[in-house]
């Protein structure tokens, strides 16, 4: 059968960087509280020449060059945002513009957090239907220009950044010892829509609108939620959570993803923790995340690692794959 295998990775970042005690000025918060309630240190924010597109182009260059590839190589662009650069068309298109691919086809996937993890199941169903050989799967997202800066319950969580991955059409034997995708699990469920939106929109108020976050709603489904669909996933593989080499968990609050691996019975030593640094990019969270994590040498060929977001809609999801 195919497999969606990962061929290469890369991730980009705004130039600027702003720590925890440069809001302190802004907004009625301190360090101290970040640190201790999200795990947040610092995050990084684009400037006006740093756009969705602009660093997810970078990222999807540095994953097709970490894979000896050239954008000729891929066929399929499906970008995770929320914060496109236009309304439409897709930023995805954008992107396959910027890397001068005059073929294939490209499309945005809006899914909130969770869009990346959304965006490799779909990829992945493209390329085992055999729409495509070789998929960038990017998670993109500038937050940043859908805050309020002066709402500290929500300006100090969010980042901006990319990250794609490099997904190829490879011959495996349906066993769990594959690498690539082995199995997926997605959820969404609108009847908790206010808890976490934008208050502005094309058809509703014709402007962008500002991120709207009741936290501690959102806080009290997180893990049960990521809980459910990752039991789920690993059903479907018929693994458990010992059989994992890594948890690479969407990165919004250090408390949600500990008590979500606890609750696994996830070892503390095999969860990939970037919130520190990035705090929460959206969609891009989770491919920032494997990035650092393939950087350092602890993600290697052949490992089994588990993807899993949760965010506005509410949607939620897994992915488990092997490196
Ligand atoms: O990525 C999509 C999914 N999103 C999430 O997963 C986010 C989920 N939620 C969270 O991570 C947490 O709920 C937050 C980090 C947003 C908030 O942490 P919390 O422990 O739930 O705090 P809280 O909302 O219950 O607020 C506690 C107190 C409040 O003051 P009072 O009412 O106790 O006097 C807030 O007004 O902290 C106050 N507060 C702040 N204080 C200093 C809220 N924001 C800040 C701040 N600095 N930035």
């Amino acid at each position: 059968m195919i497999r969606s295998v990962v061929r290469g990775n890369g991730a980009a970042l705004p130039r600027r960087i702003m720590k925890n005690a440069d809001f302190e000025g802004m907004v009625e918060t301190s360090d101290e509280w970040i640190v201790q309630r999200t795990g947040i240190r610092q995050r990084h924010v684009a400037a006006d020449d740093e756009t969705t597109a602009s660093l997810g182009e970078a990222a999807a260059r540095a994953a097709l060059d970490s894979g000896g590839l050239t954008p000729a190589d891929i066929d399929l662009i499906v970008l995770a945002t929320s914060t496109p650069n236009n309304t439409f068309p897709a930023t995805a298109v954008e992107i396959q513009n910027r890397l001068g691919m005059r073929h294939g086809f490209a499309f945005d996937m809006q899914a909130v957090c969770s869009g990346f993890v959304y965006a490799v199941a779909t990829a992945d169903l493209y390329i085992r239907g055999g729409l495509a050989k070789r998929a960038l799967v990017i998670g993109s997202e500038t937050f940043s220009r859908i805050l309020d800066w002066s709402d500290r319950s929500t300006c100090v969580l969010f980042g901006d950044g990319a990250g794609a991955v490099v997904l190829e059409a490879q011959d495996g034997t349906g066993g769990i010892a594959d690498r690539g995708v082995l199995a997926a699990s997605l959820r969404s469920d609108g009847v908790h829509k206010e808890k976490l939106f934008v208050d502005g929109g094309p058809s509703t108020t014709g402007t962008v609108g500002h991120l709207r976050m009741e936290g501690r709603e959102v806080f009290k489904h997180a893990v049960g939620m990521i809980t459910d669909v990752i039991e789920a996933t690993f059903a479907e593989a018929g693994i458990t959570a010992e059989d994992l080499d890594w948890f690479v968990p969407h990165q919004a609050n250090k408390r949600i993803i500990d008590a979500s691996a606890k609750k696994l019975g996830i070892a503390e030593e095999k969860v990939v923790v970037t919130v520190d640094l990035h705090g929460n990019t959206s969609a891009a969270s989770v491919p920032l995340a494997l990035s650092v994590a393939v950087a350092d040498g602890r993600i290697k060929k052949g490992d089994l690692v588990l993807l899993e977001a949760m965010g506005g809609g509410f949607t939620w999801g897994a992915v488990l794959l092997r490196w």
